[in-house]
């Protein structure tokens, strides 16, 4: 069976340039290509949802000039596409602390966001100016926050009402992460939701990532053997 929910890390554009002696922000430009084009392969495979690693907290932390490349990237991409995303029926979503992204980004962001939010053939969500753990704090606050004004009782916190109070409220969790570039780390991604996800890290860079790529990791999900915490015969039963 095809995953329901895939993740993906982009991991590589930085190293993919430096290889071709090429500035870091080519890379970007390469990867954001390969984006376009993950999404609508995944479009065409059927899958229901799809999130990209597209900025993270710490990514705030990168040289001036590769943040601007970035966020310039993002805008164009979201300009260039949006007539894509809009005929292809797929509703985009942003995870993250978005206030903190430059004005010409976020109104590119929630212009797109509102255009495409009745589709459903697609959910793509990028995650921008994300982290995990503060996903996880903010959640934190927001149920603090209801106990206080007494419309939840502590006791009554459960997993489930937890995660109501996430970006991803009402999706389910990622069957499937693929990190490229061969890294085997979550850097911070989607902590809560990936208890249970498959993780896929193929030794190719981002840039070169193609369908090919993308097939091989439907490949090997559909060879992995999930269960969940159970026993083989568990499962099975
Ligand atoms: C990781 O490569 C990639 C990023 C930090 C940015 C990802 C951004 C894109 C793919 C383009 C814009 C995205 C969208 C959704 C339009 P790296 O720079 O860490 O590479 P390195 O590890 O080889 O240095």
């Amino acid at each position: 069976m095809n995953p329901k929910h895939i993740a993906i890390i982009p991991d590589g554009n930085g190293r993919w340039a430096k290889q071709r002696g090429e500035s870091r922000i080519s890379g970007h430009i390469r990867g954001t290509a390969v984006v376009k084009d993950t999404i609508i392969q995944a479009k065409q495979l059927g899958i229901p949802i799809l999130t990209f690693y597209a900025f993270s907290d710490e990514n705030w932390k990168r040289p001036q000039d590769e943040i601007q490349g970035l966020m310039m990237l993002l805008k164009e991409y979201l300009i260039s596409e949006r007539a894509t995303l809009v005929r292809e029926k797929i509703q985009l979503r942003a995870l993250g602390e978005i206030s903190k992204l430059p004005p010409f980004v976020l109104e590119e962001l929630q212009k797109t966001i509102e255009m495409t939010s009745s589709f459903n053939q697609m959910i793509l969500n990028f995650a921008i100016s994300y982290g995990g753990r503060s996903e996880i704090v903010r959640a934190a606050k927001l149920l603090a926050k209801a106990c206080m004004a007494g419309d939840v009782k502590p006791d009554d916190i459960s997993e489930k009402s937890f995660q109501k109070h996430l970006y991803t409220a009402d999706l389910p969790d990622p069957d499937l992460l693929i990190r490229t570039s061969g890294e085997m780390r979550i850097s911070n991604f989607l902590l809560w939701q990936m208890s249970y996800t498959e993780i896929y890290a193929p030794e190719v860079l981002w840039p070169d990532f193609n369908t090919n790529e993308f097939l091989k990791a439907l490949e090997v999900f559909r060879l992995r053997k999930r269960r969940f915490g159970l026993t083989d015969e568990q499962y099975e039963s």
